[in-house]
């Protein structure tokens, strides 16, 4: 693989027929066509059913998206990524997340699942270690530190009794923490800071005020108080942040990419290591799904080169995840930072410009979506590619009320396929026009039979592989970020031109300032000084 890929001739092809035909006629001349485009996973304890069928494919288009994938070399990067090879080229890392839930060769190499069980022998044994006087769990950490644990626990709360309760700070805003604090106890309260780097600034000012809330709480020794997290423990050191545990995750896991790393240490210390467990346990069915299965069968294969079709040779520019189950309310903010900081790039892997890289991924759950945005995926003059994302067995007391939730993601899904046509609609000729939806908008649906730990686990890895996928269809390097150091660097510039700034953000050097952020800065400085 090596320059930046466009699109074949035969894709743009097959695509321009489409585009004269609809959904709604697909669906009327093929009657086999919902079972074709399907494909199900056994997860051991609950079942996946992926249906594509009201995406805008064909069974031709399948087998030319598996071609194309072939010759982009998709499943050539996954072997090396298998094999720990480093295809993280421009940080020169090998990419493992598949070893912090490995048990085979099948998808990550001996020594470096040896490795991985070590440090996760060290989490288990901190974990067990944590007094019963430990009552509340706070995790403070960003982005991959934070999305990846807060969405399991949040989702664990349905599914599994806690022996402990959790709460998330992510933001340098100090109301984060302040709220996080309110109501606990110094003497029950255990920090997890978590940051791959332990650079972070927003996480290191939080830890330093999560350790002065417990000294000034009475608490003589903090550091008992405090588990680390990161990929470079001798920075936990030199940071004066004090920590009874340092729990290492590899440098070659990517913070968004990190779930299954002892990142989630706040999972296990809530909800117990077996849970976290079942959630690995999902996550390893789906990798050895995506790494066995033939292109054509391969639900993360499939699901990454219909988003990959969506936004490369249809054009549409976002996509919209919407998942009914309140359990996966933070799948989309997860969703965002796994997918656009991956694949948000504008270079492939040799420095030559893409034209089309990753859509811009929002979404909402369901149904409260419904009256919120999805008047414009009906109506509005945007084409929007969906993912519904539901489960049939109801995780609340009453299965009637989720049979409710259950139909109204069907009931989307077929109103944004078929549409309404203004005879359908009748009524008030004027009106007419108002009432009618296009239909033949595209969506996936991702219907679980019920949503275990384990299904929770290869939900997320399904979007994990996916992701991969499309990185590798790009040819862009999906496991680097550079995009976002120049805006933490200026940020620490910005706050050292403040004069009131954090421990970390001290002595960096002031710079020149544009014009209109030395104006604002300068505001900022009269109303912070309340004159
Ligand atoms: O936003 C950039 C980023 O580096 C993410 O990739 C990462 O998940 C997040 O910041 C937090 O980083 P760390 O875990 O090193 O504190």
């Amino acid at each position: 693989m090596s320059n930046a890929r466009s699109v074949p001739a035969h894709l743009e092809s097959l695509a321009d027929s489409l585009r004269k035909t609809t959904l709604r006629k697909l669906f009327a001349s093929d009657h086999q066509r919902a079972a074709a485009l399907t494909r199900s996973l056994h997860l051991g304890d609950a079942e996946l059913m992926a249906d594509f069928s009201k995406q805008l494919i064909t069974g031709e288009v399948v087998d030319a998206l598996v071609a194309e994938a072939r010759s982009a070399g998709v499943e050539s990067l996954r072997t090396d990524m298998v094999s720990g090879r480093a295809i993280n080229s421009t940080e020169g890392r090998a990419v493992t997340h598949m070893a912090m839930r490995a048990t085979s060769d099948l998808t990550a190499p001996d020594a470096l699942r040896a490795e991985v069980n070590e440090h996760d022998q060290l989490m288990r044994a901190a974990v067990d270690a944590i007094p019963a006087g430990i009552r509340d769990v706070v995790n403070i950490g960003i982005g991959g530190s934070d999305l990846g644990p807060a969405l399991l626990c949040d989702a664990l709360a349905s599914m599994r009794k806690p022996v402990r309760d959790v709460r998330f700070v992510s933001n340098i805003d100090p109301v984060d923490l302040d709220r996080a604090l309110e109501g606990l106890n110094p003497a029950h309260t255990l920090f997890v800071v978590c940051s791959k780097s332990f650079g972070t600034s927003e996480t290191l000012a939080n830890a330093r005020r999560a350790i002065a809330w417990l000294v000034a709480g009475g608490v003589t020794r903090p550091g008992d108080h405090v588990i680390a997290v990161t990929a470079q423990p001798e920075r936990v050191a030199s940071s004066g942040i004090p920590a009874r545990y340092v729990l290492i995750m590899p440098e070659s896991v990517g913070g968004r990419f990190s779930v299954s790393s002892p990142v989630s240490v706040a999972v296990a210390l809530a909800y117990g290591c077996d849970a976290l467990g079942e959630v690995r346990d999902g996550m390893r069915t789906m990798d050895e799904h995506f790494v066995r299965t033939p292109a054509a069968d391969n639900i993360a294969m499939l699901l990454g080169l219909v988003w990959w079709w969506n936004s490369t040779v249809l054009g549409f520019p976002t996509v919209a995840v919407v998942p009914y189950s309140r359990v996966l309310a933070l799948l989309p903010s997860y969703l965002q930072q796994l997918i656009m900081e991956s694949n948000g790039k504008s270079v492939s892997r040799d420095g030559e410009a893409v034209p089309v890289s990753s859509p811009i991924v929002w979404g909402g759950l369901g149904t409260n979506a419904q009256h919120a945005f999805f008047q414009l995926l009906h109506q509005g003059t945007h084409v929007v590619p969906c993912d519904f994302i539901g489960h049939s067995m109801s995780l609340g007391s009453s299965g009637d009320d989720h049979d409710t939730l259950v139909a109204n993601m069907f009931a989307q899904a077929q109103a944004l396929a078929v549409g309404v046509t203004a005879d359908e609609v009748g009524g008030d000729t004027a009106l007419r026009a108002h009432r009618t939806t296009p239909g033949n908008r595209p969506s996936t649906t991702l219907l679980f039979s019920k949503l275990t730990p384990r299904a929770l686990g290869a939900l997320i890895a399904l979007y994990e592989h996916a992701t991969f996928v499309q990185g590798a269809m790009w040819n862009v390097n999906s496991f680097d970020q550079w995009g976002v150091e120049l805006g933490k660097k200026l940020a620490n510039q910005v706050a050292a031109d403040m004069g009131s700034v954090a421990e970390d953000m001290k002595g960096t050097p002031s710079v020149e300032h544009d014009a209109s952020t030395a104006q604002l800065l300068q505001q900022h400085r009269v109303w912070r000084s309340g004159r």
